[in-house]
């Protein structure tokens, strides 16, 4: 056997690139984010944070790319769990747009680098207007972390492949843990409920393990597909930002031209883009909307879409619907995006790969966006 002991052979320890090594890391990224944090006695989480929860009276995410889709899926479970009003701003936006900052507000800033300009500017706009601020960050000593009053750090270890994978599923399991420490200290989230969602985000490490068992699958499903042109993806609630994440990391890696729809929102326009050329991926996962969904799944058919489903384990009926059905194990709803986003992650990579592309470096990207 041939072994090259080259550094960066080294570094990648054994995978063929730094994102497919970084999407294994995901069980003990999770371990590591969730740890100690998690408080069962309580049924809390601690979190070391400075701010009063109960000055908390609305809050707004500041985010780009993938730590945007971090943040949108923080807003249902700060809304869900705290019920406190959440906005989320791409950051770019927010910085110009004069937003309204009102009293009690506080400010989260996510980011992987600690170093993304309009993150920074958006966060110091916010501070200009008089908001609490909050970093959920990655990297330590970065900038971002010493213009916040406090950090939450994420702690996915750095991070090298330009399409973020670890660092993203870590800001998931970040926000999770937040709301759950705010919804115990506002009191809108009682005990039991509380100590359930903590035995879940427990179980996720594993959990995330066994959807990466799912990677001969997906090759699969991702040697039928890797000529399309387009791709649609689709989700509701929760997973609607992983609908979103999942046809980024396509497109940022593939250059296949990747489309994200709130399911429900199909009707109004994507719906006639769909033909027997298109493969749409539909999150439909179980959940308050699941039924929902199997309706858009079953629009998606009538008109002939080739449909991928990413479906919760034992969902036996789903297979009479779907063309290709990747299953996830089960988890909280609210949990549902963290294990769902592994085998969206793992497409982007097969097709990637079979294209040819450049995974770690695609063209035109870069790690950390730090000029205008
Ligand atoms: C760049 C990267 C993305 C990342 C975004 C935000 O566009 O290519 O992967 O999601 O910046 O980066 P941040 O470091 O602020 O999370």
């Amino acid at each position: 056997v041939e072994v090259d002991w080259t550094l960066e052979a080294a570094e990648k320890g054994g995978f063929p690139h730094y994102m497919l090594k970084e999407i294994y890391e995901q069980p003990w990224v999770l371990e590591n984010t969730l740890g100690g944090r998690l408080k069962e006695e309580e049924g809390s989480a601690e979190l070391g944070l400075s701010l009063d929860p109960l000055a908390v009276r609305r809050v707004h995410v500041l985010a780009c790319g993938t730590a945007f889709y971090a943040g949108w899926v923080g807003k249902y479970l700060l809304e869900t769990l705290a019920r406190v009003p959440v906005e989320v701003d791409v950051a770019s936006e927010y910085r110009y747009r004069d937003p309204v900052v009102e009293e009690g507000t506080l400010a989260i800033a996510i980011s992987q680098s600690g170093e993304t300009i309009d993150t920074l500017e958006a966060l110091r706009e916010a501070k200009r207007k008089g908001a609490r601020t909050l970093g959920v960050i990655n990297a330590k000593g970065s900038t971002l972390t010493r213009e916040v009053e406090d950090v939450l750090y994420i702690h996915a270890g750095p991070e090298i492949g330009v399409a973020s994978t670890k660092a993203y599923t870590a800001m998931l399991a970040a926000m999770a843990l937040l709301a759950l420490w705010l919804g115990r200290a506002r009191g809108t989230l009682a005990e039991e409920e509380a100590r359930r969602l903590i035995r879940e985000m427990r179980k996720l490490p594993r959990l995330v393990e066994e959807a990466l068992e799912k990677r001969p699958l997906v090759a699969h499903i991702a040697e039928k597909y890797h000529q399309a042109q387009d791709f649609l993806f689709l989700g509701r609630h929760v997973q609607a930002p992983t609908a979103y994440e999942g046809a980024l990391k396509l497109k940022e890696i593939s250059y296949i031209h990747a489309e994200a729809y709130p399911a429900g929102e199909m009707k109004h326009g994507p719906i006639a883009l769909i033909d027997e050329h298109l493969p749409v991926v539909v999150l439909a996962t179980e959940g308050p909307l699941y039924e929902k969904t199997l309706s858009n799944i079953q629009e998606v058919r009538a008109r002939k879409g080739k449909v991928i489903a990413v479906a919760t384990e034992g969902d036996e009926g789903i297979r009479g619907l779907a063309q290709d059905v990747i299953y996830v194990p089960k988890v909280h709803p609210l949990l549902a995006p963290i294990v769902s986003v592994v085998p969206l992650q793992l497409l982007a990579y097969e097709i990637a790969v079979l294209l040819g592309r450049d995974v770690d470096q695609p063209r035109n990207l870069a790690k950390s966006v730090t000029v205008e």
